[in-house]
């Protein structure tokens, strides 16, 4: 039988490449639901973060990881600012969206996503994106926007500047560096 995948593990590795402080490396889940992406990247010494807009996705973490995630908005204009200071960090290695574009129109996410690009001092932005609409829009409660990665990322980074992958396959994240910008 062959090895069980380590998402969190491969992750973590890559934000180890990424962090070039003299500190763990910090990485930052957005739409980070109950926290098991938060807790794993903690077993392995990254200092990561979370933000959902789901006050019972917050409720339902354990109590340990609950201090490090908010209630907070992907689209809300000072969010960086709000993280920093909910969580007392600086540099943000890494940011992942995980599995929650698909929750926002193209619009709100390319507005939102240029913003924490530009932002001084956030590094690389990687996406988890669900080519299946999420259970709240199969049962007709949201407008989902179900976009494959390759179609994200022409309509929201078309500098090509960050890492897009299908939410239900491996990270394969670039080796030790190497640009994301530069991957094949
Ligand atoms: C499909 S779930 C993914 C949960 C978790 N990241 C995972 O991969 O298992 C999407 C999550 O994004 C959250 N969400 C939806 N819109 C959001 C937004 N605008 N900002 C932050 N989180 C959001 C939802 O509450 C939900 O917890």
């Amino acid at each position: 039988m062959g090895e069980r995948y380590d998402e969190v593990g491969e992750l973590a590795s890559f934000a180890g490449t990424v962090a070039t402080a003299e500190r763990d490396p910090v990485v930052v889940i957005a739409g980070c639901g109950a926290g098991a992406t938060i807790e794993g990247l903690r077993e392995h010494d990254v200092a990561a973060y979370g933000f959902d807009t789901s006050r019972s996705a917050l409720d339902a973490m354990d109590e340990a990881t609950r201090e490090w995630a908010i209630e907070a908005d992907l689209r809300d204009d000072d969010l960086v600012a709000s993280l920093r200071e909910a969580f007392g960090i600086d540099g943000i290695d890494v940011f992942v969206t995980e599995c929650v574009l698909s929750f926002l129109t193209v619009e709100e996410a390319t507005d939102a996503l240029a913003g924490i690009r530009d932002t001084d001092g956030v590094g690389v932005l990687a996406h988890r994106v669900r080519i299946d609409p999420p259970i709240a829009a199969q049962n007709g409660d949201i407008d989902a926007t179900v976009l494959p990665p390759a179609k994200w990322q022409a309509a929201c980074d078309p500098a090509d500047a960050d890492i897009w992958r299908d939410g239900l396959e491996q990270w394969k994240l670039p080796p030790s560096g190497t640009d994301p910008a530069d991957e094949t």
